[in-house]
């Protein structure tokens, strides 16, 4: 099930770091205990993202209906966050962030998913992403992952 014409993937401007962050937050929430709780504050964490990290970052928001509802930051050849706001999941806008992200980055993409995710998992695999390593726990959450690569 696609959402309408009424969403697209666009880049990022200033003003779109607060909703991309509270879309990250409340997913972040809602995906417990498929990904580990957050170890730091929601206040840290917003102060984080919308201070130190989306501002020297390319990051990239889907929106429905004008509503910032996803957020895909990259950064190098790196998928270093991916979130849909738990109301829009399972509508194809993760679908339409990996298929940007694969035009912008042609070569290859790269990204960490925690073990437990395994919605995840068969999301990334569905696109073409192969397990290539992982750790026991070597984030800071302490908890096991899984190092994915898209290669053309
Ligand atoms: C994973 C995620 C980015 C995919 O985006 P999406 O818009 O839901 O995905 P699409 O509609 O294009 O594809 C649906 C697939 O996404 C995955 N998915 C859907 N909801 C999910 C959820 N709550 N958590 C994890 N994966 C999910 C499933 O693989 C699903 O396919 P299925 O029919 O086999 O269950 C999105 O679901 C999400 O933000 N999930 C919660 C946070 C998360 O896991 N982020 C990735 C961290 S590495």
């Amino acid at each position: 099930m696609a959402v309408d014409g009424a969403s697209r993937v666009r880049r990022a401007e200033n003003g779109d770091y607060g909703p991309a962050t509270e879309v990250l937050l409340r997913s972040r929430h809602a995906s417990v205990p498929a990904i580990p709780p957050l170890v730091h504050l929601d206040e840290e964490v917003r102060a984080h993202f919308v201070g130190t990290v989306m501002p020297v970052a390319e990051v990239w928001v889907a929106e429905v209906d004008e509503t910032v509802s996803g957020v895909l930051v990259l950064n190098g050849n790196w998928i270093e966050q991916l979130y849909v706001d738990p109301d829009w999941t399972n509508q194809g806008l993760g679908t339409a962030f990996i298929e940007r992200a694969k035009v912008e980055r042609p070569e290859a993409l790269d990204l960490w998913t925690f073990k437990s995710n395994q919605g995840a998992q068969r999301f990334y695999e569905r696109h073409g992403f192969r397990a290539v390593g992982g750790t026991n726990g070597d984030n800071e959450e302490g908890e096991p992952d899984i190092h994915y690569r898209w290669a053309r």
